[in-house]
């Protein structure tokens, strides 16, 4: 099938050039994808099939791409953020016969025509990052997928609350969920590209400032410790005991957001919820303060209200904007949108192999058995996390233990007898 993609005009040989090195800069530090690319390559299992990605359109991601490219498939992708698109690695995409439906700074309804063309291209396997195409898809009643992929943490909130209310019209794997994808993308690869984010845009001294942290999940960790290594003043705010106490023992200071607002110098959203700094809390934060969100979508913070008040904000300097708020001034970055894509590269390609090593095995995995598998959200195969985890250790270069025969044993006893 040959599928008209949205590309414009013509793109100069410079920003494909620029593209492809981008391309080859993240491949050389994407070991478990190439792993996984020359295992698989001989037998092509991807042919024939027609895979539509709604994901960021990153250096990282474009290595994800071509791979699914060199194992057969015919691809299809859009932007999972407006804001996060990198022009040449589109241009690099296209000059590469991928069907890309994106452009850099599209407005609200280009973006989601955009996801609803590649809705339209008869994907028998959907890639997303959030749920927009899968919700497109069920909206749509768009028939003939055999299965689907989640990246995110807030995507995987959306399908379980579509599985249910209308229930699932295909399986859908949560790739977020296998635990070499969020310890290590979500906790150290977050962590890092939001301080990065957040560094690019305002170019401060990390160091003596307080930083409050909302929300303590794998994000919030590692957002924490990254600016604790820095040596910020660290406040994480939180509503989960558990997780609070955590953040209590790991030496942060723990508060509720409404003590901190007066004194915070920069607060980070990282929950996935909505309203987390709400209109109410304006009237008590600190003049100056900045506000960056690290969650997938941007409604952590009420940015509508910030622009319902102060129509016209004064653009500091790119992606910081500062708003008259009852005479404070506020200072929101990235429009409140996902800081580490938009302020700054994302997360690294290192750790965005993890994740995308579990999607492309998850491709393949859905295309072998989604026969067997229920309209239903499953799980990563244990057998793929795993397979990650012991691919990305041998590219480092790491080799560990194994259980003698006489431990398993041991172990199977010690079970047995509870
Ligand atoms: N999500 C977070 N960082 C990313 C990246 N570099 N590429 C694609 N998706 C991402």
């Amino acid at each position: 099938m040959k599928i008209q993609s949205s590309s414009p005009k013509k793109p100069s040989r410079d920003i494909v050039e620029r593209g492809k090195l981008e391309y080859e800069w993240a491949t050389s530090l994407m070991k478990v994808i190439i792993k996984i690319l020359k295992k698989y390559q001989r037998s092509k299992p991807l042919s024939n099939f027609n895979l539509g990605f709604c994901l960021h359109i990153t250096k990282e991601t474009s290595v994800l791409i071509m791979a699914a490219k060199s194992l057969g498939a015919q691809i299809s992708i859009c932007s999972a953020n407006p804001l996060s698109i990198q022009a040449e690695i589109i241009e690099f995409l296209r000059y590469n016969e991928i069907n890309v439906f994106a452009k850099k700074n599209p407005n609200r309804k280009e973006f989601f025509e955009n996801i609803f063309k590649v809705s339209n291209t008869n994907p028998h396997v959907v890639i997303d990052d959030g749920a927009e195409l899968h919700s497109i898809i069920h909206q749509r009643q768009i028939k003939g997928v055999y299965g689907g992929t989640e990246e995110t943490t807030s995507g995987i909130f959306r399908i379980l609350s579509l599985q249910s209310t209308t229930g699932l019209n295909y399986p859908i794997i949560g790739v977020n969920n296998a635990k070499s994808k969020y310890f290590f993308d979500n906790r150290y690869g977050t962590g890092q590209s939001t301080v990065y984010g957040i560094l690019r845009t305002l170019g401060i001294l990390i160091a003596g400032k307080r930083f409050v942290v909302c929300g303590y999940g794998w994000v919030g960790r590692g957002v924490s410790s990254c600016l604790r290594g820095l040596g910020a003043n660290v406040t994480i705010t939180e509503v989960d005991p558990i997780k609070a106490l955590e953040a209590h023992m790991d030496g942060f200071n723990v508060q509720r957001l409404e003590a901190i607002l007066p004194k915070g110098d920069c607060f980070i959203t990282c929950t996935g919820q909505k309203d987390v700094i709400s209109r109410y809390d304006f009237d008590i934060i600190k003049n100056g303060a900045f506000l960056a969100n690290a969650g997938h979508f941007d409604v952590e913070i009420d940015v509508a209200y910030l622009y319902s008040q102060d129509n016209h904000p004064i653009q500091l300097r790119p992606n910081v904007e500062s708003f008259n708020i009852k005479g404070k001034k506020i200072n929101l970055i990235a429009k409140g949108r996902v800081i580490n894509l938009v302020g700054g590269e994302g997360n690294s390609p290192e750790v965005m192999d993890l994740s995308f090593s579990n999607q492309l095995l998850s491709i393949l995995f859905i295309l072998k058995n989604y026969k067997k598998l229920g309209r239903e959200f499953h799980q990563v195969p244990k057998k793929i996390d795993y397979q990650v985890a012991h691919f990305a250790l041998s590219s480092f270069g790491i080799k560990i233990d194994k259980l003698t025969r006489d431990q398993v044993d041991y172990q199977t006893k010690v079970y047995l007898n509870y």
